[in-house]
């Protein structure tokens, strides 16, 4: 679709997104009702980029742009590797297929796979599922599946966010999607390939995930920060 504007493909004007976090606007695709396109939240980077130091801030605002560290984190070695080695399915069983960049009305989006359930709806975060409610028997071997993907492929991941996992139904049993925090942006990605580094990444990454699955479920009172001290 094309429309006045030179260079825009994706017109965004009049359109509501379907859901939105703290750094980007998630709409779906006005084309394509299997994908969405999410979009930077422009007061949000402003907002971060002033409360960065100033040697910090020679570095630029590219770093703290959402987007940016989503396309790099798809073009990590260990998803490089499932791609060239044709295991596509591997790749996409919990992630959103990722379409890359793509120039909206509203400045560059990533554009990626929008997952659903059974019945046609937006899939639900884990987040919305579990928040002080006991965790399901079929939730839970959800989870496991999504952790052993995890360990198996050795896809990194930053801290794994409830509200960043989204739960479908869509292939008759649930399934886990981690639609936001690919990619490990802390680390050079050369060490990613010393022996035994990225299992004990991950290792870290899935037990800190079950100190913050157990916290949504029954924080007991405690701030996330006191929750975490005091396990
Ligand atoms: N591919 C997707 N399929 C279904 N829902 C999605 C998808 N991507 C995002 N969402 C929904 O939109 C919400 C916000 O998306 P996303 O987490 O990418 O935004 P963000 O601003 O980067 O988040 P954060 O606040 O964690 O930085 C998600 O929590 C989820 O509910
Ligand atoms: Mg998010």
């Amino acid at each position: 679709m094309r429309n006045d504007q030179p260079g825009i493909h994706v017109d965004l004007s009049n359109l509501s997104p379907f859901a939105q976090g703290a750094n980007r606007y998630c709409f779906q695709h006005p084309n394509n009702p299997d994908r969405c396109v999410k979009v930077i939240r422009p007061e949000n980077i402003k907002a971060r980029y002033r409360r960065q130091s100033p040697v910090k801030r020679v570095l630029g605002t590219a770093r703290l742009n959402d987007n940016t560290q989503e396309l790099k984190a798809h073009g990590q070695p260990a998803i490089r590797q499932l791609l060239r080695a044709g295991e596509e399915n591997t790749v996409w069983a919990h992630l959103p297929r990722f379409y890359g960049s793509v120039e909206t009305s509203l400045g560059p989006a990533n554009e990626s796979e929008l997952i659903r359930c059974a019945d046609g709806s937006v899939a639900p975060t884990l987040e919305s599922l579990i928040r002080g409610k006991k965790v399901t028997p079929e939730l839970q071997e959800a989870i496991s599946r999504f952790e052993a993907w995890l360990a198996e492929t050795r896809i990194l991941t930053r801290n794994l966010l409830p509200h960043n996992l989204v739960v479908t139904d869509r292939s008759g049993q649930l399934e886990l999607f981690l639609v936001d925090g690919l990619g490990a942006p802390t680390i050079p990605q050369a060490l990613a390939g010393a022996p035994g580094w990225s299992e004990r990444y991950i290792a870290r990454k899935i037990a800190r995930f079950h100190t913050r699955l157990a916290w949504e479920q029954d924080n007991q009172g405690f701030s996330w920060e006191d929750f975490q001290r005091l396990r």
